[in-house]
């Protein structure tokens, strides 16, 4: 490991920190809606298998990379191996940017969402007029602007904080915080009359709605939110000691990340079945349908302002991993201090972001028949995440795998069948899935 580099403080920091980068709005904003539009049960049933099959063995080749190098995602490909390899942790800081550019966006609006909570948006919503609300609000485009535009500067400073000071710190306190708040928040939705019809969309597969859409759907729905695929969990792992196990983190991480997505399946259908609103209602889903369920229920804003801090809990502790990729990579290898890089790059994400956050106004042009939004989420999460994966599986799995191998068995190694499988899905079975599903993205 090269000198003086920062660690995580404990292995506990530092599963926070990486379950904090995997749970986000991935988890809260985009599975429930994709779950509502793919048909329900059946979209989970994959989502789950795939996270099991090709996402973990991807997490754990990534973790392994950043140990072994320990350098930031471009330099420790160069320093395991060089040639081509580093450009594929460049496509990652590349990606990384894109993301927190539209990521900002979204989470701005949870920002705005738990102030309205207790404004007029309850009563707006109590008579059928959340989706105008919501509307009305990405119209407003000084205030859309000003929420990106703070949320931006509260991941900038965690990150300038440091990886220990900073983003350990924070994520070690909003974690727990938000697992309290989805318990609190799951009761309530559970207890509603008529909550089972909402259980049973959520939980019965119906295997007539299983089409390669919805495979697809499910891979990228994995990868983005594994946060894998573009050297977040390189540049998490190039923190880590030696002593520490990769296989039992990966193995915390995901079953943390996975519990997310599902419980938040336990807040939202019964309570959009309770009140008989639609689960397919796309994006807007939690900002259109939720403050319209949480207006009609005793104590709504109340419930909506836990769920919306939630969503900006975890939220922030995913815009730090992304901002956390740039910054280390100008960090190590143009020798920039954190500070500047923190400041630099979040402040030319924010810029970047700021046509996603005009793109849902009514006057915004469209690229490719999507909303710049829509067209910025679709580059990374469909193109540049699974190439990503693509190539950092077939590093672990071919060009660099001797190494790898040792480097996923310091600390803590796999059982024998787990590390044959893991194997495997490295050099065949995650590049062949994971190609295929790529090439369908563009038919
Ligand atoms: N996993 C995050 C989420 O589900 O919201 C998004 C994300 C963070 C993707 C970090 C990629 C990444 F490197």
């Amino acid at each position: 490991m090269s000198r003086g580099r920062e660690q995580w403080g404990s292995k506990f920091g530092f599963i926070m920190a990486a379950a904090g980068s995997a749970v986000g709005l991935g988890n809260i904003w985009r599975f429930p809606y994709l779950t509502g539009v793919s048909g329900g049960g059946i979209f989970v049933v994959l989502y789950l298998i795939l996270v099991a099959a090709i996402g973990m063995p991807i997490m754990l080749a990534e973790m392994a990379i950043g140990r072994g190098g320990g350098l930031n995602a471009v330099g420790s490909f160069r320093k395991l191996k060089g040639g081509l390899w580093p450009m594929v942790g460049w496509a990652g800081v590349v990606a990384g940017f894109v993301i927190l550019s539209f990521y900002g966006v979204v989470a701005g609006w949870t920002v705005a969402y738990m102030f309205k909570s207790f404004g007029p948006l309850m009563s707006m919503a109590a008579a059928g007029g959340a989706a105008e609300a919501f509307q009305t609000f990405t119209n407003d485009y000084v205030q859309v602007i000003a929420y990106q535009g703070a949320f931006m500067l509260a991941t900038i400073w965690i990150v300038y904080n440091g990886v220990g000071g900073g983003i350990e710190r924070y994520c070690k306190v909003m974690m727990p915080s938000l697992y309290i708040i989805l318990a609190i928040l799951m009761v309530r939705s559970l207890t509603l009359e008529g909550a089972m019809k909402g259980v049973e969309f959520y939980l019965k597969p119906d295997i007539s709605k299983l089409t390669a859409r919805t495979v697809m759907g499910a891979l990228g729905q994995a990868f983005f939110s594994l946060s894998i695929g573009m050297g977040c969990m390189i540049t998490y792992g190039s923190y880590l000691s030696d002593r520490e196990s990769l296989p039992s983190s990966v193995f915390i991480v995901t079953v943390m990340n996975v519990a997310v997505a599902i419980l938040v399946g336990f807040v939202i259908f019964p309570a959009v079945f309770a009140f008989n609103m639609e689960p397919s209602s796309g994006p807007g889903l939690i900002f259109v349908t939720l403050p319209a369920v949480f207006a009609r229920m005793p104590m709504g804003s109340l419930f909506s302002f836990l769920f919306f801090t939630l969503l900006f809990f975890a939220a922030v502790t995913s815009s730090v991993s992304l901002l956390e990729v740039c910054v280390a990579y100008m960090k190590d290898e143009f020798r920039w201090d954190r500070g500047r890089a923190a400041w630099i790059i979040g402040l030319a994400c924010f810029l970047l972001g700021i046509p996603s956050a005009l793109s849902l106004g009514d006057h915004f042009p469209r690229v490719f028949g999507m909303d710049f939004l829509g067209a910025m989420d679709f580059l990374s999460s469909n193109v540049l995440l699974p190439l990503g994966g693509i190539f950092i599986s077939v590093f672990a799995g071919w060009s660099w795998f001797e190494g790898a191998r040792q480097e996923v068995r310091r600390g803590g190694a796999l059982p024998k069948p787990l590390e044959t499988f893991w194997v495997l899905a490295c050099r065949i079975l995650a590049p062949i899935a994971v190609a295929w599903v790529f090439v369908g993205n563009f038919r």
